[in-house]
């Protein structure tokens, strides 16, 4: 396991200037290097300032958008025009506004006949474009309240999923709609960097569990054992000052307003 750095920042706006920023020089530093980069969204509502920085501030155009592959770290079972999916949060908010026309978007196929057949359909394209041992460069992720991931909850199989299996379905999700498709903790762990945002006073709590290593069944510490170049974004509604004793964590605080590039 690498060392996260956590970066708390004075309030959400700034979280997500900061999470922009790093996202952006992940894609330019795998793009430079390969000619091409894999970057995973996802879903929820706290990524959506940072899609929207992406998008909209000068970042926009610090990006070749045209060598990145977009993928999904998860995907809700509703139409992809339905107000809570992932996809159309993240079409409306990051590719519609970068006008992203190329195919190279690799939403979850939801017009599939099951979820289960579109998530055999995703492990294909994964092993189209990455073959069996392909890394993403960034993968981006919110927690939930139970330190979920993606679509992988606490105690639930798709933990476990059979072997080598990058893409599960989860047909009891605690949190609504009780069906997705997922990566895989393996999946997500297939990356070279890790970007986990973090916002608000509900997720305090997730955030103090996350210093306390005694909580490492949770789906967030079970990934963070397997990640490497992981950058915890989390601003002071949701930090807990009992981070700064975690064993090899690395804590920096912004307080006043960084650079706006
Ligand atoms: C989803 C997400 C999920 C999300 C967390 C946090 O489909 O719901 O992929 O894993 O990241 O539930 O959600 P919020 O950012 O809305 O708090």
């Amino acid at each position: 396991m690498d060392h996260p750095l956590i970066t708390v920042l004075p309030d959400p706006e700034q979280l997500a200037g900061a999470a922009a920023r790093h996202i952006a020089a992940q894609l330019r530093r795998a793009i430079a290097r390969r000619g091409i980069a894999h970057c995973v969204l996802t879903g929820g509502r706290t990524p959506l300032p940072t899609y929207r920085f992406l998008a909209q501030s000068p970042l926009a155009v610090s990006v070749d958008w045209d060598r990145v592959h977009f993928w999904w770290t998860d995907e809700r079972w509703l139409p992809a025009d339905d107000a809570a999916s992932n996809q159309r949060a993240a079409r409306a908010e990051l590719l519609e506004p970068l006008a992203i026309a190329h195919t190279w978007v690799h939403a979850v196929d939801v017009s599939a006949p099951t979820a289960d057949a579109a998530a055999a359909d995703y492990e294909h394209c994964l092993s189209r474009w990455l073959g069996n041992r392909g890394l993403f460069d960034v993968v981006v992720l919110g927690v939930g309240e139970d330190g979920h991931i993606a679509s992988l909850f606490p105690g639930s199989s798709t933990l476990m999923p059979p072997e080598r299996r990058r893409v599960v379905v989860e047909h009891r999700a605690p949190k609504p709609p009780s069906v997705r498709v997922s990566l895989t903790l393996m999946a997500l762990a297939a990356a070279r960097s890790h970007v986990l945002l973090i916002e608000g006073k509900t997720k305090a709590g997730v955030v103090r569990q996350l210093c306390e290593p005694s909580h490492s069944d949770l789906p967030i510490q079970r990934l963070l054992a397997l990640a490497r170049n992981v950058r915890i974004y989390v601003d002071e509604a949701a930090f807990s000052h009992r981070c700064v004793s975690r064993p090899g964590w690395t804590q920096e605080t912004w307080t006043q307003r960084p650079p706006t590039s």
